[in-house]
């Protein structure tokens, strides 16, 4: 027991002597190596680090310690003997030969050079750098910040052109793409400016010039980046109807004017098209507010504009006569804005007049009325007059149905003589060379129409009707039907089946 004590303290007298500088070690400590497999590690912000760090050869007392940077700035970030920093953990614990490390939800400051260091105690007890690792060069991938679109600080009136500013920030790598759209539709920008902000991030601003337009109330401006770190394109927008300021145009009329003395006239003020809806009106008469009985609420419009309607009424009293009514419109805390309409109160005596030549006006108008219907009863009678007479004209050339009836008293001997009694129906034509047969009935003066049914009518039932317009009926003496085959004439005949 005593000489393994002696031996153990023997050794370690040994080792202190050895060790008193780092080259006298013992003969394996040549084989000591730290490997660092990772040359470069890229890694996403708020992701986890892996720096890999293995040692092979002759187990050396001392510490191994991981650093961040190599020089006066250099820093500890993990060390064997003491309790790890919150976000840093060892892979295996415990172990003699892995030192690998995780480093929790990286952030954009961990960017740096990652150095494995083993130690071993130095002669004046301080400990001294034995060897180090290649160093792991880890860069962190950042996502840029939702990206942020501001306007002007006050609202400006359409036609001014002012500028947008979108930015985002603390993004890895530099590069970084950014479009501009109105309402989708994309914008020419300045080039956008890209600053390094803190240690390997960078922030971007990027500015558009928009002149503003009446139409712009629902208009909304998008700003779109684009970034290696990100899945889906990043949006910010801003609505221009929180910059815009359309003024209103304000008309006021007056009803009626002129008035008679002592009746109501209702003054209306318009508000057109002004944006925002903070508009409040108010009333003059003659410099001197009046009050408003009726503040009635702005209407929004389609453009997104709005208007308002103010109506006051008025006393027409004779004094008032000429009185300026102003309507004043204070819209978005701006300069007042105002019209006006006089009050005219017509004269007693003219509206006596007035009223005198409101009944001739009526005398005259009924006149004009009656002219009216005697002129178009003139019209119609010459109308009908003038048809009247085209159509005797007309009569004798114009095409024609004649019917050929035949007369009732004759129907039953016709019947009898001929059961496949036929009605005929004379059609004249106009025809150039069929005048023999128009002379020849001209020269008759005289139009048959021959209805006959096929089977003898007996009682009530036998009346045949034909409904033909433009036929004259007229009777005679039986005469034999036409013949077809005559060379002047032409006929057609309808066959009436009884009802
Ligand atoms: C360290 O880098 C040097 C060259 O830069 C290389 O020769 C050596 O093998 C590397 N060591 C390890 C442990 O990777
Ligand atoms: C890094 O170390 C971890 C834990 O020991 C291991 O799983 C991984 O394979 C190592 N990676 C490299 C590149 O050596
Ligand atoms: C290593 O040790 C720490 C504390 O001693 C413990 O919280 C952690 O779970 C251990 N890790 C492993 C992989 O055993
Ligand atoms: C850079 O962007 C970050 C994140 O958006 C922001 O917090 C920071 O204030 C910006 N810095 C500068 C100088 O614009
Ligand atoms: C109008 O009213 C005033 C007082 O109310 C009255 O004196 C005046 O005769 C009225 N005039 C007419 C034309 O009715
Ligand atoms: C106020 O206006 C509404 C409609 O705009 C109307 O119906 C109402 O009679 C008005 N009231 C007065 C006191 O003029
Ligand atoms: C309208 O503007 C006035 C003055 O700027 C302000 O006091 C008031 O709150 C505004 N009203 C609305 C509805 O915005
Ligand atoms: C109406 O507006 C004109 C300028 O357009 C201004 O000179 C005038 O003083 C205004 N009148 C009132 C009553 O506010
Ligand atoms: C009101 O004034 C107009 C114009 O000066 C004048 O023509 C009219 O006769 C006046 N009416 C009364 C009732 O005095």
């Amino acid at each position: 027991m005593v000489l393994v004590m002696q031996e153990l303290l023997l050794v370690c007298l040994m080792l202190l002597l050895l060790c008193r500088h780092s080259v006298c070690l013992g003969v394996g400590a040549q084989d000591f190596r730290l490997y660092q497999p990772q040359d470069k590690v890229l890694v996403a912000a708020g992701e986890t680090l892996t720096l890999n760090c293995t040692a092979s050869g002759m187990i050396i007392p001392g510490a191994v310690r991981w650093l961040k940077g190599w020089g006066s700035d250099k820093k500890t970030i993990y060390d064997q003997k003491e309790k790890p920093l919150p976000r840093v953990m060892r892979a295996v614990n415990e172990s003699s030969t892995d030192f690998t490390i995780y480093i929790r939800n990286v952030q954009p400051e961990d960017i740096g050079t990652y150095y494995c260091v083993k130690y071993i105690k130095g002669g004046t007890d301080k400990e001294e750098v034995f060897q180090r690792g290649n160093g792991t060069e880890v860069s962190v991938q950042a996502k840029p910040s939702p990206p942020l679109v501001s306007g002007p600080e006050q609202r400006v009136t359409p036609g001014q052109s002012v500028p947008f500013t979108c930015t985002t920030g603390g993004f890895f790598p530099k590069e970084i793409g950014v479009n501009w759209f109105k309402n989708r539709n994309p914008m020419t920008a300045q080039q956008p400016q890209v600053t390094e902000w803190r240690v390997k991030t960078y922030n971007m601003s990027s500015t558009v010039m928009v002149t503003l337009q009446k139409e712009d109330v629902p208009s909304q401006l998008t700003c779109e980046v684009q970034h290696s770190t990100l899945l889906a394109r990043l949006h910010g927008s801003f609505q221009l109807s929180r910059v815009l300021r359309v003024p209103p145009s304000v008309e006021v009329h007056a009803a009626p004017s002129p008035a008679e003395v002592n009746k109501t006239v209702t003054f209306t003020c318009l508000v057109k098209e002004f944006y925002p809806a903070n508009v409040s009106v108010s009333w003059l008469e003659n410099g001197i507010e009046i009050k408003v009985q009726n503040i009635s609420q702005p209407g929004k419009l389609r453009s997104g504009l709005f208007k308002l309607r103010s109506q006051v009424e008025v006393q027409a009293t004779e004094e008032k006569n000429g009185s300026t009514i102003t309507c004043v419109v204070v819209h978005d805390a701006q300069a007042p804005a105002n019209s006006s309409a006089f009050l005219w109160i017509s004269n007693p005596s003219q509206g006596e007049l007035s009223k005198e030549s409101q009944m001739l006006k009526d005398d005259r108008l009924i006149y004009i009325v009656v002219g009216v219907v005697c002129t178009v009863l003139a019209l119609l009678v010459a109308a009908i007059l003038y048809l009247i007479r085209t159509k005797q004209i007309k009569g004798k050339s114009s095409p024609s149905a004649r019917l050929h009836e035949p007369e009732k008293s004759s129907e039953a001997t016709t019947q009898e003589s001929d059961p496949n009694n036929l009605t005929y129906a004379d059609l004249n034509f106009d025809k150039e060379r069929k005048t023999i047969r128009r002379m020849v009935e001209m020269s008759q003066q005289s139009e048959y129409a021959c209805i006959q049914t096929n089977r003898a009518p007996n009682g009530d039932d036998n009346l045949t009707y034909a409904d033909l317009d433009m036929v004259h009926l007229s009777k005679a003496p039986k005469r034999p039907a036409p013949r077809p085959e005559e060379a002047s004439s032409e006929y057609a005949s309808v066959q009436i089946t009884r009802k």
